[in-house]
């Protein structure tokens, strides 16, 4: 199977798109990362990956122009660039049902809290203000529902009486840097697949898989 070419979608600081640079460079993805796109000319991380020599691309909504049309120049870049999956890593978009239609199976999105809870923004404020005892965030294939695609894998952890919102965000984060490299690791290796609405990992559906974070 020929490596895997992939986008990585980004509006902010792109630590995300980091982990899965370094994850490929160090043999743990089959596969190298073809463009990292931002629809902010000013994201933190399309600097990052620039000084890093990754193509990069700024691609911000043209005045009035409506949803399905940058869509379709989205489209556009990806393809142009060869990939064959697109990453969603902190895109803070919503994308056009035609453009999620025409990735369907090939569009992730690593979103920070347990899903199907905490769909949208603020996650690790309302757990805290829920009182809930775990947290995490998922990997998960993306559909035209916010936050609702086939999950592939959490990551986990057990909320600490008293924590700060940013104590919490922060190691919620260093999971997110193990579990989104893995599955974008099984994808490349044709271990991953989304079918029938569910995600299949090694042709079984995915339960999600879970990692634990480690205490330190
Ligand atoms: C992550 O917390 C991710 O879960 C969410 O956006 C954030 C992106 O962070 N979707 P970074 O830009 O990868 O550091």
């Amino acid at each position: 199977m020929p490596r895997l070419d992939f986008a990585v979608l980004v509006s902010g600081r792109g630590s995300n798109m980091l982990a899965l640079e370094r994850a490929a460079r160090e043999g743990r993805i089959d596969g190298r990362i073809a463009l990292v796109l931002s629809d902010r000319a000013d994201a933190a991380g399309l600097a990052s990956a620039a000084a890093l020599g990754l193509d990069t691309a700024a691609l911000a909504p043209d005045r009035g122009e409506d949803r399905a049309g940058y869509g379709r120049r989205l489209d556009a870049a990806i393809r142009a660039a060869g990939a064959g999956l697109v990453v969603l890593a902190g895109f803070m978009r919503i994308l056009d049902g035609g453009f999620v239609q025409s990735w369907q199976g090939r569009l992730l999105n690593i979103h920070p809290s347990l899903l199907p809870a905490y769909r949208g923004l603020h996650t690790h404020r309302r757990v805290l203000e829920a009182g809930d005892k775990e947290h995490g965030c998922t990997v998960h294939f993306v559909t035209e529902e916010l936050d609702a695609g086939p999950a592939v894998i959490q990551g986990r952890l057990a909320v600490r009486p008293g924590e700060p919102e940013d104590a919490l965000s922060a190691r919620v984060q260093r999971l997110e840097h193990i579990i989104y490299p893995r599955a974008v690791g099984w994808y490349a290796a044709g271990r991953l697949a989304c079918r029938d609405g569910a995600a299949w990992i090694d042709g079984r559906p995915a339960g999600p898989e879970v990692v634990e974070e480690e205490e330190s």
